[in-house]
Formats: C-alpha cells, structure tokens, sequence
C-alpha cells in the first residue's frame, strides 16, 4: 500500500480497504504513478474505471444540459488569466491554516488534527512540536512564457466554475438565452491540499461537474430549492439511496462572506458523512467582481427597464467524489445458497463500465460466441471471455458489476439461443439470438 492509500484516520478502515483493494485488482483507480512509489492525491483510472466515470459523467450532462432548453454547456481553459483569480478571491482568501511538526517536519492542517498520527522523531513522547499555523493558499502554481525570466505566474483552476462567469456574456448572447438560464461544464479543477485522504475523496487533481444558474434577484430562493430537490433525484437515479444520503445545511458561521445559502449532498463513506456536491447561492458576487476587475459591464435589465446583475444559484459535483460514493454504494459481499460467497458490484445499469459479458461453454464455441459479442460492442461495452470454469467467470463479471452474462452452449447451435444470466438474481433464460441486442437495451433501460 502506498502512502496516497493509507489513512490513520479512517474509522472503518477494512471496509475502505476493501473498496480500496478491489479497485486496484480490477483497474478501476489506482495511484498515479505506481511504479515509482505513487504520487499522494494523484490517482489514476483504469480500463473499468474510466468508463464508470464517463457513465456518471454523461448521465449528468444528459440531465444538466440535454435535457433542458435552459442551460448551455462549455468546456473552458485550465488555465484562466491570472486577474480571475485575483477577482474571484482566491488570490487572497483560498488558504487552510497549516501547522508543521518541527521534529518529524510533517505537515498537517491545523483545523484536522484529531486522530493524527503521532510524531516519530521526538524521545520520550510522541507529541509533535507544532509551528503556528499559516494560511497556506492551496491553488497550484505554473508559469507561462518562454523564457525563465519573462515568464509569468498563472494558476491551475481550483474550480471549473470561474470561466462560466467570464464566459457568461459570450454564451448568453451566442446561445440567445434570457435570464433565468444556466451555463455547465465538467472538467479537471487543482487544489495543492495539504493532508490528500481517504483515497480519491480529497486529491489534488480532481473533477467537477459544476452548473451556474443565473436567476433575477427576486426568483433567487425559489431557484435555490428547485436544484437542491433535482440535485438529490439525480443522486437516486445513479443508485445512491435514501438511508446513505442527506442534505446538510451550512450554518451561518461556515458560509463564504458572498453566500447567502449552501446544502451540502453528503453519502455515508466507510470513513463517514461527507460532502459530494455543494449546492450554493453565490449572490451576484462574481459577476459584480468581474465586472470590476476587466471593465466589462456584465449587468442586465429586467422587464421595467431596471439594471441588475443576475444572482447565481451554483450546483457543484464532485465528479471523484461521486464515483467513490458509486462504488461503496455497489459493494456487496453475499453468502449464496450451499455456502458458497461472491463479491457483487450492484451498479446501476446505465453506470456499469461493462453491461454485458459473452462467455461461450467451451473454447470449441469461440467462432460464434466472438460473432455475437462483436454485434454487441456495436450498441454497449461488451466483454468477451473464454477462459475458466463458467462458475468462476460470472464471479469475475459480479466483481466489476456485469448487468447480463450471455452464455453460448453447445445446445445455441441447434436452437438459436442463448442463455442469459441476470446479475442481482443470478437467475438465467434462454433468449433468442435474433434480436438479442434489443432485448438487453430494453432490459438495461427498464432497470436503469
Ligand atoms: N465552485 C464551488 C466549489 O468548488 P467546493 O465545495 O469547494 O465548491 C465542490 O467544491 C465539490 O468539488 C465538492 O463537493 C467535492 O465533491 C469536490 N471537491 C472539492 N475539493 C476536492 C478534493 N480535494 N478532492 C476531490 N473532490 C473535491
């Protein structure tokens, strides 16, 4: 286990370690880098694990802009002008109190030192021998420009959504929309945390699928409630359920100088509540700012002729976060009839990386079971597998959260049939060659 993996503050450790651990056997994450030790808060996604994360990313895309007439997607720039961060308030304020241990030379953030590990380098105590803390300002840094001493400082984004506000003006006009509308993108954001934990749930590289909703100044609380309630729906839709979700309403003392309101979505991790999504009412903060800061008046006049700037109603994924909360919430371990045990990924159909698996009974029945898996890869991910007991192999496709199992036997030969097998109920049926395709897509649609 690398040092990106381990935790002493977990309180469930096993059950971490085991999505941990399965993640890893399976390529669905593991640390970037692997081979030279891991890099902490980086991680990489394998062949299954990317495709868990374009499902959850196209499911939202579907819902957040496809299927509404009011909001328009974008795909910005990384790196923004460096005035963005400077009127966003990130330059000044985006900063965690840090404390270093002068004896071990660790270094921790000062408002999460409870259950730390203890200092290795002090005699007689394990007590760390803490500096005051500092802000310690958590955007990662590059330079731009060709030569060392022309170049300029720029920021990697530490949220996706500052380039929906300076890009506000450009897409309402070029998309023709009237206030109230939105604007979503999803993409890569930076944060240099200073303790990355609790596996991919805070990394330093990660990705959001952020919405800004732009809403005249009266219709700001109404719009408020709308997303919280169709923020939550989508999280039932991806399979997170209603005992491992809730809403957590920031108290006064914990909400940014700008914001008028935030709900956290938290799920229930193995190492407890925690947030997936932020649900904020920003105010007109950050178009009033950009307009201050380039000179670019981005106000607007209502239906009496009156200036306003548009307030925004902000939903904030994280896109990690939430694959993390897919995982746990698949995970399953089940003893069956006769003793025996499996470990099922119970994903939601439309998330599993692969929907369907073609596993012919005997390698002698390679030539047409491969013909039928081909026809498959034309509608869904389709895997194709002949090695092993069959027993064994449903097991590897439970593990990964394979929705059907397609059998061809020696009987497909003479009847045109196959044998399905369902992967919740384990129950099979035998179903036509002929139009198997549509039958799965029907059946995948029905259970999604
Ligand atoms: N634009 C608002 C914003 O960025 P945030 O609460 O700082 O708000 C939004 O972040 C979401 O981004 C969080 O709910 C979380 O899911 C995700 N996120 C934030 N920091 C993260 C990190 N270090 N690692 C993984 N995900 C993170």
């Amino acid at each position: 286990m690398t040092s990106a993996e381990s935790d002493p503050s977990d309180s469930s450790p096993v059950a971490t370690e085991k999505i941990v651990s399965l993640c890893a056997r399976r390529g669905f994450i593991f640390p970037s880098s692997e081979i030279y030790g891991g890099i902490n808060g980086f991680w990489d996604y394998g062949p299954l694990g990317v495709e868990l994360k374009n499902n959850l990313k196209a499911a939202w895309w579907q819902r957040m802009v496809r299927e509404r007439g009011d909001v328009e997607g974008i795909d910005s720039s990384i790196v923004a002008h460096p005035r963005t961060w400077e009127a966003s308030g990130h330059v000044e304020h985006f900063s965690d109190p840090m404390v270093d241990c002068r004896a071990c030379k660790k270094r921790f953030r000062a408002d999460q030192l409870e259950g730390i590990e203890g200092c290795s380098s002090r005699e007689g105590t394990s007590e760390h021998d803490f500096t005051e803390p500092v802000g310690f300002n958590l955007m990662l840094q590059t330079k731009i420009g060709a030569s060392e001493e022309s170049a300029s400082v720029a920021y990697l984004r530490p949220e996706t959504c500052q380039s929906i506000f300076t890009d506000f003006k450009r897409v309402r006009e070029a998309a023709r929309q009237k206030v109230p509308f939105g604007i979503a993108q999803i993409g890569k954001a930076f944060r240099n945390e200073i303790t990355p934990r609790n596996f991919t749930f805070r990394s330093r590289e990660f990705e959001q699928a952020e919405m800004e909703f732009f809403v005249h100044p009266s219709d700001r609380d109404r719009w408020f409630d709308i997303w919280r309630e169709e923020r939550m729906a989508f999280h039932r839709e991806i399979g997170l359920q209603e005992s491992q979700t809730r809403f957590r309403e920031h108290a006064a003392t914990e909400l940014a100088h700008y914001a008028g309101r935030a709900v956290d979505v938290e799920f229930l991790f193995p190492f407890g509540w925690q947030e997936i999504e932020g649900i904020h009412d920003r105010g007109d903060w950050d178009l009033s700012r950009h307009s201050e800061f380039s000179g670019k008046d981005l106000s607007m006049t209502d239906e009496d002729g009156e200036r306003y700037t548009p307030m925004v109603v902000e939903t904030s994924m994280g896109v990690d976060r939430t694959a993390l909360a897919i995982l746990v919430a698949a995970y399953c371990e089940e003893v069956l009839e006769g003793g025996e045990s499996r470990t099922v990924m119970r994903f939601a159909p439309k998330l599993a990386p692969v929907k369907v698996a073609v596993l012919p009974l005997s390698k002698k029945l390679k030539e047409p079971a491969h013909a039928i898996a081909k026809d498959l890869r034309r509608s869904f991910n389709c895997f194709y597998d002949d090695s092993g007991n069959i027993g064994r192999r449903y097991r590897r496709q439970d593990e990964i959260g394979t929705p059907f199992c397609v059998t061809y036997d020696f009987d497909s030969q003479e009847d045109g049939k196959v044998t399905v097998r369902d992967r919740d109920t384990m129950q099979q049926e035998r179903i036509p060659i002929d139009g198997l395709a549509r039958t799965l897509r029907e059946r995948l649609e029905g259970e999604a």
